[in-house]
């Protein structure tokens, strides 16, 4: 049994002082719902005061990306363990924006999943294809290459300790979702991968987000695919109330 999970991906939104706000009314907000996982992700610079806003809540902090090394003449970088000591469980990976606007490859996603796990930070490890890479029918393939060299070298245990989130580029920030049709055919392609590379088991373990214009109004038929575990969303996240009504509605029936 999969437990849903929620996460709120901020991006370079929210001031210091806006996002521990945010936490706390969020955190009342869900506070009586159960059998969701809640986690948002603010800019480096909240973390910290969002974790403290956090902490007594339902809510998990995680960090928007992270670099591989602990420490070191990286000029704009963050560690792992920088990550941890401010707050964070968790780290999102391989974002369709830090792929297209800042050279991430499923190379730089493999090593920084490395160095979540050496940090203890269960990544949020997203894939996806363009608008293009679709119209070409090219998704499948597109997406076991990101599956194969993101995850290389990991094995069945290690999958269950991380997320995977589908985000087709073409729906982020779109307001244009995948139907939860194109969701669940995706989804179900990215489980039937896992299972025979990393092992039925951690296969069904592992939990699926989709991401891609979420909002109060689609998040409950895309939950209802079967192979659909939750959500990575963007915009609809930076409204505390919107945000709570789709942790409500990710509810298990
Ligand atoms: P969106 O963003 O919900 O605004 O489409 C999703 C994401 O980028 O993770």
């Amino acid at each position: 049994m999969r437990t849903p999970l929620i996460a709120g991906n901020w991006k370079m939104f929210k001031t210091v002082a806006e996002a521990a706000a945010a936490v706390r009314q969020l955190g009342e907000l869900v506070s009586g719902v159960t059998g969701v996982d809640v986690v948002v992700a603010p800019t480096f610079t909240a973390i910290h005061a969002a974790a403290q806003a956090a902490s007594g809540t339902r809510i998990g902090i995680a960090g928007q990306n992270l670099y591989w090394e602990k420490e070191g003449a990286f000029t704009g970088e963050i560690s792992g363990g920088m990550l941890k000591e401010a707050g964070a469980a968790w780290v999102i990976i391989g974002h369709s924006e830090r792929r297209a606007l800042f050279g991430e490859t499923d190379l730089t996603v493999n090593r920084k999943i490395g160095a979540a796990f050496a940090s203890a930070l269960t990544p949020i490890v997203c894939i996806g294809e363009t608008l293009d890479q679709r119209e070409r029918h090219e998704t499948f393939d597109v997406l076991d290459t990101q599956i194969r060299q993101g995850l290389e070298g990991l094995t069945g245990n290690d999958l269950v300790r991380l997320v995977i989130a589908y985000e087709p580029v073409w729906a982020i920030g779109t307001g244009r979702t995948a139907s939860p049709a194109q969701a669940g055919e995706a989804h179900a392609h990215i489980r039937t991968r896992l299972r025979q590379w990393f092992g039925a088991d951690a296969g069904d373990q592992c939990r699926i987000l989709y991401g891609g214009s979420v909002k109060p109004e689609n998040i409950a038929e895309l939950i209802a695919q079967p192979d659909v575990d939750g959500g990575l969303v963007g915009g609809a996240s930076l409204d505390p109330k919107g945000f709570a009504e789709i942790v409500r509605k990710a509810r298990p029936a």
